[in-house]
């Protein structure tokens, strides 16, 4: 398979913000290709490069195959110059058209072919999408077969958008991840977009999540045809990375407004709530424009309202508020609230994917918070601390007071707020003992002796270094109030608890151990072994193969990403 990689920038929640290349073209993801029609661009791909700043786009290959006009045009001159597009380009395989007409005039090996030969970056195979309410035995004879094409095509020359078939049966979508996740390093959840326009999001979150759970990290994973804003917030927190819509378009045909929180019928409106150009320029005579102008008006304003709601995720994903998002939006509509409650059953997956400090505070902004992942860290981790001082932190339930100040206990804010606001009086040396226990394991508060002083920071009045003799052991994070252990203490840690625990473990490479001595980042090519009880964000310590103590750093990404991922960093050294 040609070119493709991929690597997370930042994270939150199961999401990811990351920059995907191929061929030598990068985009951020996530990214939202809008689909381009070749006989009719309601927005031109030149409009959609120049006006919308988009990067990547999609057409339909078997459209063009279709059409000898056509064909032997973008034959000669290659899909990137007859669009006038030179981002990427990604075709599709004549499978939509398959799942609503019941046949197309193809083959399998025909359609990658063409798109071979016409230079798309991105092709489809013949996936066979299964509508939402197939039976199972015919979700099972198309998924079998659209696994037979997929094993035919394993040696195209292009990247592939594997599809991931099954239905609504999840079992089925477990078993064709796994597939298909096996052998692509880019795969693309199928026959959703009859889910999506009924607004079936309670099955959409179950598909994304089995799917997310049984492929391997790194593979970046495209939601074919959820081109909805509604429902990027769920969707991009179940880690989705790439989306398509031919939606914008579709809808503004029939007069359809998207705003993030759903449909509205144009012709009704009496105010726009939205400030995108078109609806600054038009305002409500928007409604008054005819047949073809209005359609493209339309489509522009409902490709504003997409593209901004992405921003807004990725915003929220750069905050730590994407939880706060989904449940915010979610709120908006009872069926995007049955999918965020589906959301909510995975949320044991997710802690193992959620980073454990965030830069914003933890809000409890209903009911649905005390099943976010963090709550279920939390409650981990305070197993690990002996403590006959408990207090209610809502939604977190009962935590030592000890350790009431680390994030996100430190940060909750909760509706109740003020009646909560007794404070508790703990000796520092006590705090720091449970937070010792509460951070790294049970038993790691041993390591602070009766004799540790404990330095406040003259302006927050907070604690801020630890010193053991005449050790600096540790400091204190002011934002989040995690321990950050100096050598001396993670020296102690490492004593303390056997490999792997608190370890990231480097391979047998004397070049990158001396990088990392150093100071330079460890990249997920390099590590042998994880501790798989760390979460993302959390301070670890870095050894060599054979246990010998390298430096701390913090770890960017869960252990189970390091795993999978052959890019990007690991750990950053501190
Ligand atoms: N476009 C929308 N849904 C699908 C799908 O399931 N497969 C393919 N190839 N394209 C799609
Ligand atoms: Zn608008």
């Amino acid at each position: 398979m040609s070119g493709i990689s991929f690597d997370v920038r930042r994270k939150d929640v199961a999401g990811r913000i990351g920059r995907l290349e191929i061929n030598g073209k990068a985009i951020e993801t996530p990214a939202l290709m809008p689909v381009v029609n070749p006989w009719k661009q309601t927005i031109t791909a030149e409009e959609l490069s120049k006006k919308f700043k988009v990067e990547a786009l999609m057409t339909n290959s078997y459209m063009i195959l279709k059409n000898q006009e056509l064909r032997e045009d973008v034959e000669r001159e290659g899909i990137h110059k007859f669009l006038g597009f030179d981002g990427m380009i990604a075709t599709d395989s004549g499978s939509y058209q398959l799942m609503v007409y019941g046949a197309v005039e193809t083959t399998n090996k025909e359609i990658i072919k063409f798109q071979e030969d016409i230079g798309s970056d991105i092709g489809s195979f013949l996936d066979i999408p299964t509508l939402p309410d197939a039976y199972k035995p015919r979700a099972e004879e198309q998924l079998y077969e659209t696994l037979k094409r997929a094993e035919e095509i394993a040696d195209a020359k292009i990247v592939v958008n594997a599809g991931i078939q099954g239905g609504k049966y999840l079992d089925l979508r477990k078993k064709a991840a796994e597939e298909i996740g096996k052998r692509f390093p880019l795969v693309a959840i199928g026959g959703i977009v009859p889910l999506m326009e009924r607004y079936r999001f309670s099955e959409l979150a179950d598909i994304i999540a089995t799917v997310k759970q049984n492929i391997p990290q790194d593979r970046v994973v495209h939601a074919f045809g959820l081109g909805h804003p509604m429902a990027f917030p769920l969707a991009v927190a179940l880690g989705c990375d790439l989306f398509d819509s031919a939606a914008y378009a579709l809808y503004a045909i029939d007069g359809r407004y998207m705003t993030p929180y759903g449909t509205e019928n144009l012709d009704e409106l009496e105010y726009l709530p939205c400030s995108c150009p078109v609806c600054i320029e038009h305002g409500l005579k928007l409604k008054n424009l005819y047949g073809d102008d209005k359609v493209k008006a339309l489509a522009e304003h409902n490709l504003y309202v997409s593209l901004k709601e992405l921003d807004r995720v990725k915003q929220a994903i750069c905050d730590g508020k994407l939880w706060e998002m989904v449940i915010r939006q979610c709120r908006s509509h009872p069926n995007l609230l049955a999918g965020l409650q589906r959301m909510l059953n995975h949320s044991e997956w997710i802690a193992e994917l959620d980073p454990i400090t965030k830069k914003s505070a933890f809000y409890d902004i209903g009911e649905e918070c005390g099943r976010r992942s963090e709550v279920i860290n939390v409650r981990e981790r305070v197993k690990r601390v002996k403590s006959d001082n408990l207090r209610e932190v809502r939604p977190f339930g009962m935590v030592p007071a000890e350790v009431a100040d680390i994030y996100p206990l430190g940060s909750a804010t909760t509706f109740r707020e003020i009646e909560d606001q007794q404070t508790y009086k703990v000796r520092d040396i006590v705090k720091v003992r449970a937070l010792m226990d509460y951070q790294f394991g049970e038993g790691a508060v041993g390591l602070i002796p009766d004799s540790t002083r404990i330095m406040k920071s003259k302006n927050t009045k907070r604690m801020r270094w630890i010193y053991v003799g005449n050790e600096m052991a540790a400091s204190i994070r002011a934002s989040d109030h995690f321990i950050i252990p100096h050598d001396w203490l993670a020296g102690k840690l490492k004593e303390k608890f056997e490999r792997p625990k608190l370890r990231v473990v480097l391979d047998d490479d004397e070049e990158s151990v001396a990088c990392v001595k150093e100071g330079k980042s460890v990249f997920c090519k390099f590590v042998k072994e994880v501790d798989a009880n760390l979460r993302c964000g959390d301070e670890c310590i870095v050894v060599d193969s054979k246990d010998n103590f390298v430096k701390t750093g913090t770890l960017m990404l869960s252990p189970k990403e390091i795993k999978d991922f052959k890019r990007g960093m690991a750990v950053r050294i501190r």
